[in-house]
């Protein structure tokens, strides 16, 4: 798609693998015995990082053996951590070269390529066939996503039937027009946001059932806020997201916080599932 190039640029460009190494020996964190949790601060990249991953786990029915998708993969943190959990095998997609270099060589640090792979890729046309994955999970992906029916078109084609769909991002809030900088856009560009309501007729629309949509503002307002505090006194610890978020970073925690607030955002996370039939 034309919007790929700038949305992957938003989000990275160099060498993140360099750059997370080198704050990790700074940190004299011993490469040798990294596990998943000592990379949770940078890998999980989205709003309460690796506890709203570990929460989301705890609503995921995944078994021993399932094939699970992550769409948006960016450093592969979930990835790497549910399949370690569930002793499964995911497979991630994401834009963003730069987070799909970086991903491969930390799966390979901790010893686990033999269940995670991670390739480039468009959520809006997916690299596999139809009717393979167990499960699919995007974690704050949509939010830059502009073809939503051909996005959730892509996630239904490729789940077996009864296999489920998790999805957490930023959805409208009723007042509307956010402001920038965000975490996922400088100046609104490469933003299509929708409201919950949306968000849950456009799965129905792609064959999605059960779908179950929870808001997550409160959770993650007190996340925000506790980050504003920290970094206020200057006590944000080095190794975080915010090495990810560029000079902005401070406003944009600062105003995904204050869109909460004002209701022009409204977080949301969704589980459905497609069809047995
Ligand atoms: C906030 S990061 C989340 C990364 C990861 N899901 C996580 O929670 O750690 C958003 C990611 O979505 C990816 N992304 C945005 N649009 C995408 C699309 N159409 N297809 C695949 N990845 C996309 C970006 O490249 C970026 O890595």
């Amino acid at each position: 798609m034309s919007e790929a190039a700038p949305i992957a640029e938003h989000w990275a460009t160099g060498d993140i693998y360099a750059l997370i190494i080198s704050a990790l020996e700074a940190s004299s964190k011993s490469l040798d015995s990294l596990t998943v949790e000592d990379l949770a601060p940078i890998d999980h990249f989205h709003a309460r990082g690796f506890p709203a991953t570990v929460e989301l786990g705890d609503r995921l029915p995944v078994e021993p053996g399932d094939h699970i998708l992550d769409i948006g993969c960016g450093l592969g943190g979930p990835a790497r951590y549910f399949a370690q959990r569930f002793d499964c095998r995911v497979s991630g997609i994401d834009l963003t070269e730069p987070f799909i270099e970086a991903g491969k060589k930390l799966t390979a640090l901790l010893g686990l390529s033999d269940r995670v792979s991670i390739e480039q890729g468009d959520g809006h046309q997916l690299p596999f066939g139809d009717g393979v994955f167990d499960g699919a999970y995007s974690q704050h992906v949509t939010m830059n996503v502009a073809d939503r029916p051909l996005f959730f078109a892509e996630a239904w084609r490729v789940l077996k039937p009864g296999g489920f769909f998790a999805l957490t991002e930023h959805g409208l809030g009723p007042v509307g027009a956010p402001h920038h900088p965000v975490p996922w856009s400088e100046d609104g560009s490469g933003e299509w946001l929708v409201t919950p309501t949306q968000t849950a007729e456009l799965l129905a629309a792609a064959g999605f059932v059960d779908i179950e949509v929870e808001g997550t503002g409160t959770k993650y307002l007190e996340a925000y806020r506790r980050v504003i505090a920290l970094a206020e006194r200057g006590e944000l610890p080095a190794f975080g997201v915010h090495m990810l978020m560029g000079d902005t970073a401070p406003q944009k925690v600062r105003n995904a916080a204050r869109n909460i607030e004002e209701a022009r955002t409204h977080p949301v996370q969704v589980l459905c599932q497609k069809s047995h039939l």
